[in-house]
């Protein structure tokens, strides 16, 4: 795995690592700002032929023990092989050992432990993506657990941070809405390498209200998993790291700084898979785990209707279903949508496209509609009650700047790389705030802790805005306005980019629930 480097073999420090970034940047991509952009890595091995291999179904993971209010889970991060292309080797990093990771299967209210054991040979952090979550469990940047085999500290300068060796528990409540959630690798300034290598898995937070709905359930509830890779000639995963090790400097070679794009789509870890299924509706909850990806998600040949009848989004079922011809999906996102498949007559095939891209890129995957079953699905015309906060409630006003700054050599937040020390932002616990992010490049922007109301996308809400948010896409140039509750715990959590390069290079801040 990794690349030279640099051209000259030479070792470089983190900071020159960002210097070198920076000075090489404007020339390499060529744009007048000299901020980099997303780039395309190409895999050296051939690309496998698409819709070839089935649809793999991460398995759910069975809880090592039960009580009266809680699940025990017990996970091993660890490098195992994976049979990815066909005929060759990808040594993948998984939670217990598999890519995309075993699904955790939770109830609202009802209390998951999950105790983690760290087997690789870097540290890792577990983060529970959309998770309300109390700070100590919630995967902060520097809290790491390292390698049961030992490794040198001293590398987090954070005082504050919480430091396990070998392995840790975390705790998650449960106490939000049913929602599709996902946990993933976090750690301080290795998050891009660590996910890309395969630390990212489903976790299904399920509610009562929503069971009662007639959607569809079983095997015709599919989560799916998409992002893109790319592989080496030996079939294992390339990834433009300075040091492929993860044991030293952090970063990637210069032209990546702008986000790390393979030309493999991966769905739940095969590429360009296909599915048969019953001209029955479906329930997909889809989720963007790519590090800068972003896909247009369209069906080949559309139906007659919508092609998506979205019913949630990353903080669970929406008010009432929206009808998409195209879902437009950032990094971190998920949109939980139905497919009708009786649009189509039993033979047909259908192609999940990304309209966003041409090529095998434009591909992700395909359902061929094999046979005829009874549906007694419904989608009802009443989901979920949002309860939206009151934008009237709101006191407080904070304005967050998303840009690449040269001089400050890095992505930035209000001008400044991310600090551990510095807090960038003290609401107050169960208060409402308006947040403004406004940004140069795509950034696709996130919050730990809680779920945010889009009021305003460059203007009104954009079609993908709707329901409870955790993650926002903003185009360049974009500004937006969301309605944040602060509800949950008290203390330090963090925002920032999930375009995992960027995040790593410094598009991150500090919050402090007080
Ligand atoms: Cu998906 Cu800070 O995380
Ligand atoms: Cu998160
Ligand atoms: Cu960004």
């Amino acid at each position: 795995m990794g690349l030279p480097q640099t051209a000259a073999g030479i070792k470089v420090t983190r900071r020159d690592a960002v210097k070198l970034a920076v000075l090489l940047a404007p020339f390499e991509s060529g744009c007048l700002s000299g901020r980099p952009e997303m780039r395309l890595l190409p895999s050296r091995a051939p690309l496998p032929k698409p819709f070839g291999a089935p649809l793999p179904i991460p398995p759910v993971l069975q809880p090592a023990s039960t009580d009266a209010t809680t699940d025990y889970y017990d996970i091993t991060t660890r490098a195992a092989p994976a049979r990815i292309l066909p005929g060759l080797n990808t040594t993948i990093w998984g939670y217990n050992g598999i890519f995309p990771g075993p699904t955790i299967d939770a109830r609202r209210n009802r209390r998951v432990v999950l105790r983690l054991r760290n087997e690789l040979p870097v540290p890792v952090v577990n983060h529970l993506h959309g998770g309300r979550t109390p700070p100590e469990s919630d995967g902060y940047p520097t809290d790491l657990v390292l390698p049961v085999s030992g490794f040198p500290v001293g590398q987090s300068h954070d005082p504050l941070a919480r430091i396990a060796t070998g392995q840790r528990e975390y705790i998650y409540p449960n106490e939000q809405r049913g929602a599709t959630l996902w946990y993933h690798d976090h750690r301080m300034d290795f998050t891009a390498p660590q996910v890309w290598r395969g630390l990212a898995a489903f976790y299904i937070l399920r509610d009562d209200t929503e069971q009662q709905l007639p959607l569809p359930r079983g095997d015709r509830e599919i989560p799916l998993f998409i992002c893109d890779r790319a592989f080496d000639t030996t079939g294992e995963f390339l990834y433009p790291s300075l040091d492929s090790s993860l044991r030293g400097k952090m970063g990637v070679t210069s032209e990546y700084m702008g986000g790390v794009m393979g030309d493999v789509i991966l769905v739940n870890g095969a590429p360009w898979p296909q599915l048969e299924v019953a001209n029955t509706k479906y329930r997909f909850r889809i989720l963007n785990g790519s590090n800068a990806r972003r896909y247009e998600l369209a069906l080949e040949p559309a139906p007659g209707g919508a092609s998506f009848i979205q019913i949630g989004s990353d903080g669970g079922l929406l008010g009432a279903p929206i009808r998409h011809r195209t879902i437009r999906i950032a990094p971190a996102q998920r949109f939980d949508v139905i497919i009708d498949f009786s649009a189509y007559p039993i033979g047909s095939t259908i192609t999940l496209l990304n309209k966003n891209d041409t090529g095998p890129v434009g591909q992700i995957m395909r359902f061929h509609v094999t046979r005829a079953e009874r549906d007694e699905s419904r989608i009802p015309a009443f989901l979920s009650d949002l309860q939206l906060p009151d934008r009237r409630g709101a006191l407080v006003t904070r304005t967050f700047d998303f840009s690449y700054r040269r001089g400050m050599q890095n992505w930035t937040v209000n001008g400044k790389s991310y600090d551990h020390a510095r807090m960038d932002a003290r609401p107050q616990l169960d208060s409402t705030e308006i947040w403004q992010f406004r940004t140069d490049f795509s950034h696709p922007l996130h919050l730990h802790l809680v779920h945010f109301h889009v009021l305003s996308h460059n203007g009104r809400p954009g079609p993908w805005d709707a329901g409870w948010k955790d993650t926002i896409d903003l185009g360049p140039g974009q500004t937006a306005n969301i309605l944040v509750n602060f509800q949950g715990y008290r203390g330090r959590y963090v925002f920032h980019c999930h375009n995992l390069e960027h995040e790593d290079m410094g598009m991150m801040a500090n919050f402090e629930v007080v």
